[in-house]
């Protein structure tokens, strides 16, 4: 029952690939995969790369070439919601593809071939997620991320959007948000991958859940917070949030 961890970025992956043992370095597709046993449990890590089409390829050969029983990602997104901040971790329970529009044939949004607009995670992976989640949040928090005000990272567990675009303005991101929002969608965050890795899994039966490190508000600031972030903290929340999820598989 081998466990994919999904990264889109270098940055986030190095921690884990560092606790890897009995590591195995394999190439598909132009991509690279480790193979190997993280605290205990067979695992599969691999870089989602950035976009939506780059996920769905390296989501699909971790099932078809690798036969994984779940695939988790773990990665940074911008922040929406309101009080979702900088620091803060959101646990996906669904996905929208927010540059997905078939209307007037299909309702905007809605990925035709599906259920409905949003494509969910499972939810007794995300469940544990959750709880890995809580866990690396009581025990580490001051480890993670202090907001300027002292204030802890939160947990939020929801609606997130995935497009082939980093946002980063204000104006794109209320653009995006607010008709979201007004049809019933209280998205919490905005990212490139989750999305297309949810379909994929929804296609297969695999299991999929999600977790995303707020890295920057989608706003005017994004371009320069994001590296910042990506540099600094993003692995330590990986790798933390990680094991206490693989211990409670
Ligand atoms: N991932 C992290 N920050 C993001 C942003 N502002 N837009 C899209 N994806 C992101």
């Amino acid at each position: 029952m081998t466990t994919a961890i999904l990264s889109a970025l270098p940055e986030e992956q190095s921690g884990l690939v560092g606790s890897l043992e009995q590591a195995r370095r394999v190439t598909h597709a132009g991509r690279a995969f480790w193979q190997g046993v993280l605290h205990g449990k067979p695992v599969v890590l691999a870089l989602s790369g950035m976009g939506k089409v780059a996920a769905a390829t390296t989501a699909t050969v971790l099932v078809e070439r690798f036969g994984v029983a779940r695939i988790v990602f773990t990665g940074v997104a911008g922040g929406l919601g309101d009080g979702v901040r900088v620091g803060d971790v959101v646990v996906a329970l669904d996905y929208v593809q927010h540059d997905m529009d078939v209307s007037p044939l299909f309702q905007r949004w809605h990925v035709p071939g599906y259920a409905g607009v949003r494509l969910p995670c499972d939810a007794g992976l995300s469940a544990h997620l959750s709880g890995a989640v809580s866990a690396c949040l009581q025990s580490a928090g001051g480890q993670f991320y202090v907001n300027s005000d002292g204030r802890p990272p939160q947990l939020h567990r929801g609606l997130v959007a995935s497009g082939d675009q980093f946002v980063t303005s204000a104006q794109v991101s209320r653009a995006l948000r607010d008709p979201l929002v007004a049809a019933g969608h209280d998205v919490l965050a905005v990212e490139m991958e989750g999305a297309a890795v949810a379909q994929v899994c929804l296609d297969y039966g695999v299991p999929f859940a999600a977790v995303r490190t707020i890295s920057d508000r989608a706003d005017d600031d994004a371009h320069v917070d994001f590296p910042v972030f990506i540099q600094t903290v993003a692995s330590r929340y990986a790798d933390h949030i990680v094991r206490h999820l693989l211990e409670l598989l």
